[in-house]
């Protein structure tokens, strides 16, 4: 998809063990999911699609209301603690899928088709934005809804590990042209969660994180 490579996949490899201990990510993810299903459409969406599904905190609280749900990421390790919570949980509609989409033509391993798509905290970790989106709106049906947690634009501290390479979240105004080019309309945000953190220069901040709505074109 992108020439650019962020290699984060070990990195996350690295932390798929103890990620669902961190309880800041699973307020995240009950709020995320919260307004990820009420923006759902009424019908319950037939092949639904997440990427960057980590292991399944959003994946398995909006599994009960999908029929099929591709759940997609890059790190085998979080796949893997994914895998786990569907055969304890017996959510035999979740089908993980490991795809790298910093990696050129990676979205050729994907079926298409897909008439609901959503994911929480991915997209700054994907280099080409633009791209991403473009060939994301080729795998989806017209009429398709798509569905974004991610962070507002953050003064570039919310991560860690500055060795880590991300967008420093999104400005609305951009997301909202880049979503259009790719070929999305009726684009809507709302403020779904506040994540409130010391950064990584040791100052407690707030960190906004919203959703983004939008429907595949029909042309
Ligand atoms: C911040 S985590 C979020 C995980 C999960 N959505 C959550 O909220 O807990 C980002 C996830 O995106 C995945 N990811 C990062 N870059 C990716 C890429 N290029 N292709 C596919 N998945 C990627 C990572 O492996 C990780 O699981």
């Amino acid at each position: 998809m992108s020439q650019q490579n962020w290699s984060d996949t070990q990195r996350f490899d690295n932390k798929a063990a103890d990620w669902d201990a961190n309880a800041l990510r699973a307020a995240l993810a009950d709020d995320v999911a919260r307004a990820t299903i009420a923006h759902m459409p009424v019908a319950r969406p037939a092949n639904a699609l997440e990427f960057g599904c980590g292991t399944g905190l959003l994946t398995t609280r909006i599994a009960p209301h999908c029929t099929r749900l591709t759940a997609l990421d890059s790190s085998a390790e979080m796949l893997r603690m994914l895998s786990e919570k569907i055969s304890a949980g017996a959510l035999m509609n979740i089908v993980p899928l490991q795809v790298d989409f910093s990696r050129p033509k990676a979205t050729e391993e994907l079926e298409g088709g897909f008439d609901f798509v959503c994911s929480s905290m991915t997209l700054h970790h994907i280099p080409d934005t633009t791209s991403f989106l473009r060939e994301l709106a080729g795998h989806l049906v017209p009429g398709a809804m798509l569905s974004i947690a991610d962070l507002d634009a953050e003064d570039g501290l919310f991560h860690d590990d500055d060795t880590e390479k991300v967008h420093y979240g999104f400005e609305r105004q951009s997301l909202k042209q880049m979503l259009e080019t790719a070929g999305f309309t009726n684009v809507a945000f709302i403020t779904v969660h506040v994540i409130e953190k010391k950064n990584r220069a040791g100052n407690w901040a707030s960190y906004p994180v919203f959703l983004v709505t939008a429907i595949k074109n029909h042309a």
